[in-house]
């Protein structure tokens, strides 16, 4: 008899890893993850990113490295980011046919027959004063031009192969623009995945070590949102909804698991979240001083994004963590 009569002992149910493997409610697959790419101008380039260890800037004819190691950790979804040879104030490279991007898109195409290839759609790291669009003589961002250009842009990817676009600016009307323009020139089929809420975060200061595109006057404080704002997360991510975006992104991750869970409960939309340069070089930096245990903190912290109601997460760890992983 025992002593005490606990009708419910949860205990019960962690008693052996098939019990807990049964009753487990979450779980990070390889499916999941999205490793974003770094390509630049040159050649012989192959550039280790100081913040960021085991995260490398390649030209094209390095590249394939890394989509080696990529197929072979079973890695099929990248996101690009590119670093033009020449930065100007609208940022033409976006929307040049020999662009950086759109080089690397059909490079990867020709070579490859297995990655999905979505490109950030962004101008800061191919401006000159390093911000999201078109800026007025005041230093103010205008909207209005910078949609534009978007458009343009938008379409010079999809006109390169990519599978998917992936607006980063929080430009007002950045979904509408770029979808009218799409369908028009016949790819109503191409999805857009909108980074609907990106905060102005701290979290990005690596990245911007990796493409040289720090704000060289001000801030980008103007276009994402106050880390402080929940509420208006929903309101961004309604009017990208309403324009038509096909799925929606929280960017950064960790610090918004509260922003990623609301928006899951308010949207039925596939939801990504994006786990920042910092979030990854935050464990990289403890995990070369032996403080922490890297896979086992980088897998909790993706778990804890799936948790929260994302469905994918674009992140710096795909690659090392996916071999551990299930499909
Ligand atoms: C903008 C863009 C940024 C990131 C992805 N797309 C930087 C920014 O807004 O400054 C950040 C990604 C990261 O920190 O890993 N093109």
């Amino acid at each position: 008899m025992a002593e005490f009569n606990l009708t419910r002992r949860p205990r019960r149910l962690r008693g052996s890893h098939h019990l807990r493997s049964m009753v487990r409610e979450t779980h990070l697959r390889r499916d999941d993850l999205i490793m974003p790419v770094f390509i630049t101008h040159g050649e012989n380039v192959r550039n280790e990113i100081p913040s960021m260890p085991d995260i490398y800037q390649y030209s094209l004819d390095e590249v394939d490295r890394e989509l080696d190691a990529l197929a072979e950790a079973g890695v099929h979804r990248v996101i690009l980011f590119g670093i033009p040879s020449e930065k100007d104030p609208v940022g033409s490279d976006t929307f040049c046919d020999d662009g950086i991007i759109q080089r690397s898109l059909r490079h990867i195409r020709d070579r490859y027959d297995d990655f999905y290839l979505i490109t950030d759609v962004c101008f800061c790291e191919y401006t000159d004063h390093g911000h999201c669009g078109v800026v007025r003589d005041d230093g103010t961002l205008d909207n209005d031009a910078t949609l534009k250009n978007l458009q343009k842009q938008a379409l010079s990817h999809a006109e390169a192969g990519a599978d998917m676009i992936a607006p980063s600016g929080m430009i007002d009307g950045m979904i509408g623009a770029m979808r009218t323009a799409l369908d028009k020139e016949g790819f109503s089929a191409l999805p857009i995945m909108s980074y609907a809420v990106k905060y102005a975060s701290s979290f990005y200061g690596p990245f911007r070590d990796a493409v040289e595109s720090a704000p060289q006057f001000g801030d980008r404080k103007t276009y994402q949102m106050d880390p402080a704002n929940r509420r208006e997360a929903r309101v961004e991510a309604r009017l990208d909804v309403d324009e038509g975006a096909d799925l929606l992104m929280v960017k950064p991750a960790l610090s918004y698991l509260d922003v990623i869970a609301d928006i899951r409960r308010e949207f039925d939309l596939p939801l990504a979240c994006y786990n920042v340069s910092g979030e990854y070089s935050l464990v990289k930096a403890a995990a070369a001083k032996g403080w922490v245990d890297e896979t086992g903190i980088a897998h909790e912290k993706l778990l804890s994004m799936k948790r929260a109601g994302a469905d994918l997460i674009l992140t710096y760890f795909a690659r090392d963590l996916a071999p551990s992983l299930d499909a």
